[in-house]
């Protein structure tokens, strides 16, 4: 379906263009003063210089024709010239009718020219727990995944593993001292190696650790963890194998924990699936005259003259040949072009590299990795807070992992499910897992991602204010009158949206009717935000209608059955926009 706003502004262009103007004037903008009117056009002010007359003669004249056009209730032109309109509420009816005979994408058309986009987020780092520095990107990338897909796109989403570095040195090292034994560290063997992994996820989550630490303080660890790091990249049998151990390992932890999230990923690549591609990728850089020796080691100039910051070359290898995190991610972006040949990759990362990707997109577009017309987008995202506004701790001041946090989350919500009213045990812990996600998810996702959050448990899991909860209040609260109407009576096939009876059903009808638009906007600028700033007002003007309207005491049949059908769709643009958000709603709370 077209736009509202476009075809209202369709009709005042034209207004415009049968006064005299050119239609250029008459572009519509949603109301900044709700109270006075719903749309508003201030073309006839810019017009009035064209024309060289009062603004306000201009705004007269298009508000008189205006007024005969069926789409408004009024139209009126307010000194110095500008123009106020409010929709006709049978013609609002009649769109929201067009919404709803869509059941599927309520009158949202996908996108004309659908793209492939890859998108990498999630980003953790194998053998590591998962800690809430993790959530961000999850949360954000799954929505945005979500969002595009809902927009017609085909969405390729990456964990991008962090697998390849020192990490896997110092495990393979501390694992050497304590099991000697094992065959992946006899160089001569030439067998088998074991199909079982020598360590199950809760010693090699105690292995890394012991590990990091003892090579702070034991020169000749780090020295032999570096060295096992080396010997691995250039493919030591015994440690690639242990490596898939490591992966598996941690993969199948890793899989579990992002399921409790609602969050999935279309491929479980790594850094260290990117090794393949890195010498032939190197060879070239060099062959093409883009990187040279610098210092001992090899870069590729970024800078670029339109810089107001200097942005150092982008480092291809260090001195002594050894790859970089630079290096898989520009090898990543050769194996991705050549599989997948996407049309855009975005990147859902800390804020804090996004010097690091200026510099590897830059070399990527200078080397010609990628098209001149393939983009590459980074979608930097702020720090979660606790509430002192530093990073968000546990109470013992150490890095939290994501499996506490939302536990705890769980916890909290259970218990204001079972003080709400009686439920059985397990329906009730089945239910606060739902709403706790809501919780955790809308929280983040209704800052706008750039910016850091105080992540504050209380706020975030009350059932009022701008929250998850609130909203799947809201859901719950239509399902139960839809559910009451039903068991009384079937809705008749006659049944359809009418005319709003009331201001707070109008409020309400304006609300729904910008989802198309909404939903756009929000891909467009991979803003979540907007989803969530949609829904939240979209929840107000309903409880607002619900507060205000008797809907099951109504009397007359065919107005009650209206009701029927705006309460309806309400609630499946609430549905939709949760799914998007990647949660869902329970049937009760
Ligand atoms: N593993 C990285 C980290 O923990 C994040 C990976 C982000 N993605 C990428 N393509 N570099 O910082």
């Amino acid at each position: 379906m077209e736009k509202l706003r476009n075809l209202i502004g369709k009709e005042v262009e034209e207004a415009f263009e049968k006064n005299g103007y050119e239609r250029k004037y008459g572009k519509v903008t949603l109301s900044n003063r709700p109270d006075l009117c719903e749309y508003q056009c201030n073309g006839a002010m810019a017009a009035a210089r064209e024309y060289k007359c009062a603004p306000f003669m201009i705004s007269d004249k298009i508000a008189e024709s205006l007024r005969e056009n069926p789409m408004f209730e009024s139209a009126e032109s307010v000194k110095p010239g500008f123009l106020n309109l409010k929709l006709d509420t049978e013609y609002l009816a009649g769109y929201l009718r067009g919404m709803a005979a869509d059941t599927e994408r309520l009158g949202c058309e996908t996108c004309r020219d659908p793209k492939t986009i890859m998108i990498d987020y999630g980003g953790p780092n194998v053998a590591k727990p998962l800690h809430v520095g993790h959530l961000r990107s999850a949360i954000i990338g799954e929505s945005i995944k979500r969002i595009g897909r809902f927009m017609g796109h085909t969405m390729i989403g990456d964990v991008h593993l962090g697998d390849w570095g020192l990490q896997m040195g110092l495990i393979i090292t501390e694992l050497k001292e304590r099991k000697p034994e094992l065959v992946y560290f006899k160089e001569d063997y030439t067998g088998e190696y074991p199909k079982e992994a020598p360590f199950t996820i809760s010693e090699l989550e105690e292995i890394y650790p012991t590990a990091s630490a003892k090579s702070k303080e034991d020169e000749a660890f780090k020295e032999a963890a570096m060295q096992a790091t080396y010997e691995l990249q250039h493919g030591r049998q015994g440690y690639e194998a242990l490596l898939s151990h490591i992966l598996n390992v941690s993969v199948s932890d890793l899989k579990r924990n992002y399921e409790n999230l609602n969050v999935s990923f279309e491929l479980w690549k790594g850094e260290s699936d990117a090794q393949p591609y890195i010498p032939d990728m190197v060879q070239k850089m060099k062959d093409d005259g883009y990187a040279y020796i610098s210092e001992g080691a090899l870069v590729v100039d970024v800078k670029e003259d339109s810089d107001t910051k200097e942005i150092p070359p982008c480092m291809i290898l260090k001195s002594d040949g050894a790859s970089l995190y630079n290096t898989t991610d520009l090898a990543t972006i050769v194996w991705r072009m050549q599989d997948y040949h996407p049309d855009e990759i975005i990147y859902v990362v800390d804020k804090r590299q996004e010097l690091y990707f200026t510099q590897v997109f830059r070399c990527a577009k200078k080397t010609g990795l990628v098209e001149p017309e393939t983009g590459l987008k980074f979608l930097g995202f702020g720090t979660m807070n606790g509430k002192d506004g530093k990073p968000f701790k546990t109470r013992e001041g150490g890095v939290m992992r994501l499996e506490y946090l939302v536990n705890e989350i769980n916890e909290e919500m259970y218990k204001k499910i079972s003080d709400n009213h009686t439920v059985q045990e397990e329906e009730g812990r089945r239910t606060a897992r739902i709403v706790a996600l809501s919780a955790i998810k809308y929280g983040d996702l209704s800052n706008q991602a750039a910016k850091d959050y105080i992540f504050d448990v209380e706020r975030f899991t009350s059932f009022e204010g701008n929250t998850g909860p609130y909203i799947l209040y809201t859901i719950v609260r239509i399902k139960s009158i839809l559910k009451k109407y039903q068991a009384e009576k079937t809705l008749p096939e006659s049944a359809q949206i009418l005319a709003a009876h009331s201001d707070s059903e109008k409020a309400l009808m304006l609300e729904i009717s910008k989802f198309n638009s909404m939903m756009e906007s929000a891909f467009m600028d991979t803003a979540p935000h907007k989803v969530c700033a949609y829904i939240y007002d979209l929840a107000n003007a309903f409880n607002h209608f619900y507060h205000e309207t008797k809907i099951l005491a109504e009397p007359d049949e065919t107005v009650q059955a209206g009701y029927i059908c705006l309460l309806w769709l309400t609630k499946r643009a609430l549905e939709i926009c949760i799914d998007v958000l990647g949660f869902e709603a329970p049937d009760k709370m």
